[in-house]
């Protein structure tokens, strides 16, 4: 069952997310190194893309969904949109769960002994609904 965002467990997205703002361009770095070595299948769809930008991606998307969290209907038009946008970037359904193990594991790098049981739950439900909404748009 995926939560939909009102159910979200908004203050521990928002509080681990604050820990690794002041590194996201460090951040956004390892998610690509985990998303190539875990899945090197999904190296491709960026190829055309530069690596500044790649990061820009991932750290545009974090600010948007937390910022977001607290206004359903914006997040949901939004995501909607924005999974429009990816069916003409190549970006399958079946990649959103490889996205998904990359991110997690990028967030346990960075955070370590703050990466609980829950804010993992969190993370993982929070990027469900963002997956959902985002097919929605295909
Ligand atoms: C939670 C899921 C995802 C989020 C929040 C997300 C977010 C974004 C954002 C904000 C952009 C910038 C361009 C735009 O706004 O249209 C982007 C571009 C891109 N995304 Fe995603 N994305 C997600 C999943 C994926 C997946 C699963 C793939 C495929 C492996 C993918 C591949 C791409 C590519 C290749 C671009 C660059 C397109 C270009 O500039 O040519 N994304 N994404």
């Amino acid at each position: 069952m995926v939560a939909s965002p009102e159910l979200l467990n908004v203050e521990l997205l928002e509080n681990s997310y604050s820990e690794i703002r002041p590194r996201a361009n460090e951040f956004a770095i390892s998610f690509y190194q985990n998303l190539f070595s875990l899945y090197p299948e999904t190296q491709p769809l960026f190829a055309h893309v530069d690596m500044a930008k790649q990061q820009q991606m991932l750290i545009s998307a974090l600010n948007l969904v937390v910022k977001n969290l607290r206004k359903p209907n914006l997040f949901k038009q939004t995501l909607k949109g924005l999974g429009s946008r990816h069916v003409r970037y190549g970006a399958l359904p079946e990649y959103y769960p490889l996205l998904k193990e990359a991110l997690l594991k990028t967030f346990q790098d960075y955070l370590q002994d703050r990466w609980t049981a829950e804010t993992r739950q969190a993370w993982t439900e929070a990027f469900d609904a963002i997956t959902k909404l985002m097919l929605d748009g295909y």
